[in-house]
């Protein structure tokens, strides 16, 4: 039997405008500080954009922080730049002995995932965060780009959310 019930309205434009801007005056943002001495965080994609600001903020808690990166476009801030960052606000925050380095893990070649996550089970360390940061949202030619593993190159790059 056909259903008599009506759609809801559509919400007005600016109830949706409103909506999207909730949360994003930076005057309400709190991040607690956490004591993170000791621990290993593995971040990927560290050193530009969200990862790089994230990257910063757990070296100043006192994280031990590997980067996983490509070797950028030279547009790109390049993951020296960031482990120099990481190291000062590790510092600043009276952290001296933190290992903060870079190694590389180009998400669009899967040898060099391979060998990134070899290395870092050689080290035999407990990992403690995962940040599997690195992404991209599109191909900048918006053409459809394989991978030399033969995969659709953003399909790639991009973190996966494992089925639940
Ligand atoms: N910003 C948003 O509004 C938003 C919304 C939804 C989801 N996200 C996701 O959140 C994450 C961070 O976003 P963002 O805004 O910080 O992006 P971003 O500024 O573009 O930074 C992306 C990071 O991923 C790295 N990356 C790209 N391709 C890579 C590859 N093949 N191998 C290794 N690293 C690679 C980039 O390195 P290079 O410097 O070498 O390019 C960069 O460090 C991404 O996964 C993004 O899809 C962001």
């Amino acid at each position: 039997m056909a259903s008599t019930q009506k759609s809801p309205p559509n919400p007005s434009w600016y109830w949706c405008r409103w909506q999207a801007l909730r949360g994003t005056s930076g005057s309400h943002i709190t991040i607690p500080n956490a004591d993170l001495r000791g621990k290993w965080v593995i971040i990927t994609g560290g050193n530009n954009g969200i990862g790089r600001e994230a990257a910063i903020r757990f070296a100043s808690y006192g994280a031990n922080v590997i980067l996983g990166c490509r070797e950028p476009p030279p547009h790109e801030k390049h993951p020296d730049v960031t482990v120099v960052d990481c190291r000062a606000a590790a510092e600043a925050a009276g952290h001296i002995s933190s290992t903060i380095e870079w190694w590389h893990c180009d998400m669009a070649d899967l040898a060099t995932v391979e060998a990134f996550a070899n290395r870092w089970l050689a080290t035999g360390h407990a990992l403690d965060i995962l940040a599997n940061n690195a992404g991209m949202s599109r191909t900048s030619s918006g053409k459809l780009t394989k991978t030399t593993d033969g995969f659709e190159i953003v399909h790639q790059v991009n973190p996966k959310i494992p089925n639940r």
